[in-house]
């Protein structure tokens, strides 16, 4: 645990405690599940929620190169130190839910993958919506959504799913987090061009 983490993880929660959606940023344990769903040979990788940076040092350990990560973040403060912490890194400030504007805006291809562990159960369901079509229409076929999630549910309904054209399935419990956390991949298996 990395005090000076925690401490800026706390201030962005008292300052958007839906948005932040958790107190403290992700445990080792939970940040390594994540990226080993991770091929680092699938091309670019957009991390979504990137908070104080500990799915994306999970990232890079896993072989993820800076030259093909690219990191959004919506709180400005968070934003600032994700900058500074991860140099060579596209850094992407502003909301997911502008997703597709924002990597076209910064030249950036069509991601393999995408890691979100953006709070989507403490979002409006619209917000929720919007963000999951600007997820799956900027993978496109065979892209790869990583997600994690507190509930022991999938963070994206089946019918839900299935609109999306997507499918989803849960690949690891981190029971020893903090709170306890699943770890979610959804396969684009039927892009919908009206999305
Ligand atoms: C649960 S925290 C996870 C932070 C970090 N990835 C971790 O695992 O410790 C969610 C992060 O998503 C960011 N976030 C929330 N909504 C967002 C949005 N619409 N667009 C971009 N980032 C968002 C928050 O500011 C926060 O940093």
């Amino acid at each position: 645990m990395n005090h000076a983490h925690n401490l800026q993880f706390l201030s962005a929660w008292l300052r958007n405690p839906r948005q932040a959606g958790a107190l403290l940023p992700s445990g080792s344990r939970l940040a390594q599940a994540m990226a080993e769903q991770v091929d680092p040979g699938r091309g670019l990788v957009v991390e979504l929620g990137v908070g104080t940076g500990a799915i994306t040092r999970a990232l890079i350990e896993r072989g993820v190169t800076p030259e093909q990560l690219i990191l959004v973040e919506k709180d400005p403060a968070l934003f600032d130190e994700m900058e500074r912490r991860f140099p060579g890194v596209v850094a992407l400030r502003g909301d997911a839910a502008h997703l597709g504007q924002l990597l076209k805006r910064a030249g950036v291809g069509r991601p393999g993958t995408l890691v979100s562990s953006l709070p989507l159960l403490s979002m409006t369901r619209q917000q929720r919506l919007r963000i999951l079509i600007q997820i799956f229409s900027s993978l496109g076929m065979g892209g790869v959504l990583v997600q994690f999630t507190y509930s022991p549910l999938s963070p994206i309904p089946d019918v839900l799913a299935a609109a999306l054209g997507v499918s989803g399935r849960r690949v690891a419990r981190v029971f020893s987090n903090l709170p306890p956390a699943a770890v979610w991949v959804y396969q684009v298996c039927n892009p919908r061009s009206s999305i």
